[in-house]
């Protein structure tokens, strides 16, 4: 059939603006008239030329509600923008690594490659009717769109008049692997319908030693728990962790991805993942028995990563930490070595020590994966992670959670080689961790987070924090006044980045409060949330004497705690007496 091209008259509508990923808002936020056309065609509008016209783009993502009326959408807009053809994953399905997989990796039949792709996601955020949608945009590098674009995107969407579309093109089946073929008015349109792992597993391969992971899995000693926490990561759990590498089926909890999530709200934290926390002896009511010797989950659309040992949580910043210790031995990825490692601002100083004592260049970058993937693109970071539960590496330009499972799995399986057959006892992750601790020292580390707090009440109590910092004088005088047992602070600012790829430079991300002794107060507001304000407090306290290193985390930090939320007047500011999470 040959479609037909209509013109849309439109308006702009006010909020638009991209955040750290993409635009998220409410499923009814979407649903409003023009919504989503609005923001695609600005998207499109923002690109050059020949990244739209004879195009290939990639459009999927963690497949919560709306995915699949929105993709609907975005191929008839495609189609009118004269795309030559859209990759979607089967049923829309494609966890934001995969697609930055997807955009580097794949060719299709005649060799084509795509030049970007949509990722309809809202991440880690609940789904449903009620809940939230997002979408954002990646580039030919798979990596998300630079704030040059977003910025162009978001004027776009300000000044928007009209869009074009294919309303007569008819619905493709996206549950059916295949092409369908179209004739438009400039010319040729596909859209293919592909296996949502086959690239991804194909690239995980190429990176992992599947063979010693499926050694280390088949042994009766070790065992293993992921929860997909229904996301998209169940789409890749089944293939990658139990056809590939042999583990029970039994090891897979709540893989069956689900347009809500099953109701949960799906970010692997030690409050949200709750099934896999009481499997691995970590909850307060267990589900008994003997719990796995490793655990992990995943967010939503499966960029993010929990890992736990058994009765045993590793904090992010530690994880990566450890990943960036052990890489060259452990994944043949990186047997010639690390170009560099990488941390975001309010992750943990554990990395940097690695960093040193390894002599990698070291990078320290704002929140948010695109100032990782400026850092890759320039050759000069092949590790990094945040304290958000991303870790990852430049095999892609997104953060990865099923990497990261591997990568710990890759460490397991080398420190075991010689104790999975045999009668040798088993390194444990907590083995793991300890060990790094008592080599680098510990670094002492929670993050309490205040969810949909008034904005304006969180404005002022960074305003608060800001004017603080005049006087490092009157703020020590008030930190003696809180505890008398805590170090000075020694310096105070907002972070600020120059980009050494780019040259650009980011302000404000985040307020900082350095004590003499390497301990740390941040401060920052979440650039991910929906609704109201979400206000972060990270805290973080570096312990290098060995025989230290053993204590519970939450004692350990409850003086700085006590001084950051007195010191920010959290409870004044908020109303609140206590966080909505603690991880
Ligand atoms: C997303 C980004 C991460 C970032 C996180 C922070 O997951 O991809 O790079 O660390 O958001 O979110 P926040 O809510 O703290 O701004
Ligand atoms: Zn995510």
């Amino acid at each position: 059939m040959v479609f037909k091209v209509s013109t849309v008259s439109t308006s702009p509508i006010d909020g638009q603006k991209p955040g750290t990923s993409g635009l998220r808002k409410k499923v009814k936020v979407f649903k409003q008239p023009n919504y989503l056309e609005n923001f695609v065609q600005s998207t499109f509008n923002a690109l050059t030329a020949e990244k739209v016209k004879g195009a290939t783009l990639v459009v999927s993502g963690d497949g919560r509600y709306y995915s699949k009326d929105a993709v609907q959408i975005i191929i008839k807009m495609a189609a009118a923008n004269g795309v030559r053809r859209v990759w979607v994953g089967k049923n829309t399905l494609l966890s934001t690594p995969a697609v930055s997989a997807v955009i580097r990796e794949r060719s299709g039949a005649d060799g084509s490659k795509a030049t970007g792709g949509f990722i309809l996601t809202a991440s880690h955020n609940p789904g449903g009717p009620t809940e939230d949608f997002g979408i954002k945009y990646n580039m030919e590098n798979g990596g998300p769109a630079p704030e040059s674009i977003t910025d162009k995107i978001y004027e776009n969407t300000k000044t928007i008049k009209e869009y074009p579309i294919a309303q007569d093109l008819p619905n493709v089946d996206i549950s059916a692997i295949g092409v369908s073929s179209f004739e438009g008015p400039e010319g040729k349109f596909d859209v293919e319908v592909f296996d949502s792992a086959d690239d991804y597993v194909k690239l995980m391969k190429s990176i992992f030693d599947f063979e010693s992971i499926r050694k280390l899995l088949s042994s009766p000693k070790f065992s293993f728990c992921y929860d997909a926490m229904h996301g998209v990561a169940g789409a890749y759990a089944h293939r990658i962790f139990v056809e590939e590498l042999g583990a029970q089926e039994s090891a897979l909890l709540n893989c069956t991805p689900k347009e809500d999530f099953g109701g949960g709200h799906p970010d692997p934290n030690l409050t949200y993942a709750k099934e896999l926390v009481a499997r691995m002896g970590l909850g307060k009511s267990d589900t008994g028995g003997e719990p796995p010797e490793f655990g992990a989950a995943a967010d939503g659309d499966a960029d993010r990563n929990m890992i736990l040992g058994k009765r045993f949580f590793v904090t992010p910043s530690d994880s990566v930490a450890i990943i960036a210790a052990n890489a060259i031995g452990a994944i043949p990825y990186f047997k010639s070595g690390l170009k560099g490692v990488a941390r975001s601002m309010p992750t943990s100083a554990a990395l940097d020590v690695v960093a040193k004592s390894l002599n990698l260049k070291f990078f320290e970058v704002p929140t948010g994966w695109k100032f990782f993937g400026n850092l890759m693109d320039g050759g000069m970071c092949s590790v990094c992670g945040e304290e958000s539960f991303g870790t990852g590496s430049d095999h892609i330009r997104e953060k990865d959670g099923i990497w990261a499972v591997l990568a710990w799995m890759s460490i397991l399986a080398h420190k075991n080689k010689g104790n999975v057959e045999g009668d040798g006892k088993l390194v444990t992750v907590e083995d793991i961790v300890r060990q790094h601790w008592a080599t680098y020292g510990r670094h002492y580390y929670t993050r309490y987070d205040y969810e949909n707090v008034d904005a304006g009440k969180a404005k002022e109590l960074m305003e608060h924090l800001v004017k603080l910092q005049s006087s490092i004088p009157e703020v020590n005088k008030l930190v003696k006044g809180i505890r008398s047992d805590v170090a000075n602070v020694a310096s105070a600012d907002e972070f600020e980045y120059k980009d050494p790829v780019d040259g650009s430079i980011s302000k404000h991300q985040g307020i900082r409060y350095l004590f003499e002794d390497g301990s740390r107060l941040v401060f920052r507001l979440s650039g991910t949330g929906s609704e109201g304000a979400t206000i972060r407090l990270y805290i973080e306290q570096y312990e290098k004497d060995a025989s230290k290193t053993g204590r519970e985390s939450q004692e350990a930090l409850s003086p700085l705690v006590d001084i950051a939320l007195k010191l920010s007047k959290m409870e004044e500011f908020t109303g609140r007496s206590t966080p909505t999470v603690i991880t």
